[in-house]
């Protein structure tokens, strides 16, 4: 048995409290569904920036009456410390786990807003990591990200070796990093980062400017508009499954002590290029009965990029036991149905 079903059994057996902060996003809205569906109980925080009440409905509609009866949402604003400490002492429910998710994602986003970027993902950060060590919650997993990297060049990026940032968004990123750091060396918070590279899946958010590369590529397709590829295509990623960063979620938040406080690669140790990763979503269309003929067009880098990105994920494969489940065109394929359905769909 591997050590994710074992834990979910355990969790079956004597649930748990959890807090999911950004619970209406993506990835978010991902483990609420899992953690619902294994029995526990979920306290959702989220002030819909960039979330959803939609995601919420579809994981409503994904679990039972009963299960859903032990979720409770609280709309409210990380950057606020009364909210963040709200949603840690609600009646007769003490949080044994916090995944918190909620920040301001995209690179271009926080180029173009770095104020705003920054009081979301520190200060927000910084209320709820403190929030997190009054309420003495036993673990604290956060949503870091594989943009720490920056401009180092070695491949696969092993989490030891970091470079320079390389945009406001992976200097928020890093500053996570160091905070939940110091907030274990003095006052004894158990805070483990989960550095996750492109993951991808359903409720992943096509719309808007600063949507990700596979759900953009996506609707583009599906609605047989232009598609552009920022430089030549050759740029690579380790697209992640979201199944694969829920489980990496859970084994963080359980592990055993000799693996808490520490920062993680959580990605599937692979590289796809933009170019092939063009032509694996045609083909996964196509199986789907959805064609699209046009060719790519090139166009310029896009300024905060890296170049290159693979992980080397042994860290958490040997200190939480993660097994990534799903290789990318498994997860293309997971996910595919969910992005025509979503984008065909009247009124989208
Ligand atoms: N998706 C990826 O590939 C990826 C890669 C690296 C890191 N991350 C990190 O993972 C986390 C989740 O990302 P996602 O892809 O699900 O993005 P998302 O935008 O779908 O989810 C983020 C959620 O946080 C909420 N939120 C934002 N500001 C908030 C605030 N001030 N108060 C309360 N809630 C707030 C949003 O409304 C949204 O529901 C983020 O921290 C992101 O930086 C994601």
């Amino acid at each position: 048995m591997s050590k994710y079903d074992e834990i979910k059994k355990q969790l079956i057996q004597s649930p748990k409290t959890w807090l999911v902060t950004g619970v209406a996003g993506f990835i978010g809205s991902n483990l609420l569904e899992t953690l619902l569906l294994l029995n526990q109980k979920v306290i959702g925080l989220d002030n819909f920036a960039t979330g959803h009440q939609h995601n919420l409905d579809e994981v409503k509609s994904e679990v039972s009456t009963q299960q859903w009866q032990n979720f409770t949402f609280i709309k409210g604003d990380i950057r606020n410390f009364e909210d963040c400490q709200q949603a840690l002492t609600l009646e007769n429910l003490n949080v044994d786990y916090i995944l918190h998710q909620a920040a301001l994602g995209s690179v271009p986003r926080s180029i173009a807003d770095p104020i705003l970027t920054n009081s979301t993902n520190i200060s927000g950060f910084l209320n709820m990591l403190t929030a997190a060590k009054d309420a003495k919650v036993a673990t604290f997993v956060y949503a870091a990200s594989s943009s720490t990297y920056g401009d180092h060049p070695a491949l696969p990026k092993v989490e030891d070796t970091i470079g320079k940032p390389l945009s406001p968004y992976a200097v928020t990123k890093y500053v996570n990093e160091l905070y939940a750091d110091v907030f274990n060396k003095t006052y004894g918070l158990n805070a483990t980062g989960l550095r996750y590279f492109n993951v991808f899946g359903k409720r992943q958010d096509p719309d808007g400017a600063y949507a990700a590369v596979i759900p953009k590529w996506t609707a583009a397709m599906i609605e047989n508009q232009d598609l552009f590829i920022n430089g030549d295509g050759e740029t690579s990623r380790d697209f992640c499954f979201v199944e694969n960063a829920v489980q990496a979620n859970i084994l963080a938040a359980t592990a055993e002590d000799s693996g808490k406080n520490q920062v993680y690669n959580v990605a599937l140790g692979d590289r796809t290029t933009l170019n092939e990763l063009f032509n694996s979503l045609v083909t996964a269309l196509a199986t789907n009965e959805v064609s699209y003929a046009k060719t790519a067009n090139y166009q310029d880098f896009r300024a905060g990029d890296v170049r290159h990105s693979q992980a080397d994920i042994s860290k958490a494969e040997e200190m939480l036991g993660y097994q990534p489940e799903y290789r990318i065109q498994q997860g293309i394929d997971k996910a595919m149905p969910w992005y025509i359905k979503y984008l065909t769909k009247p009124n989208n």
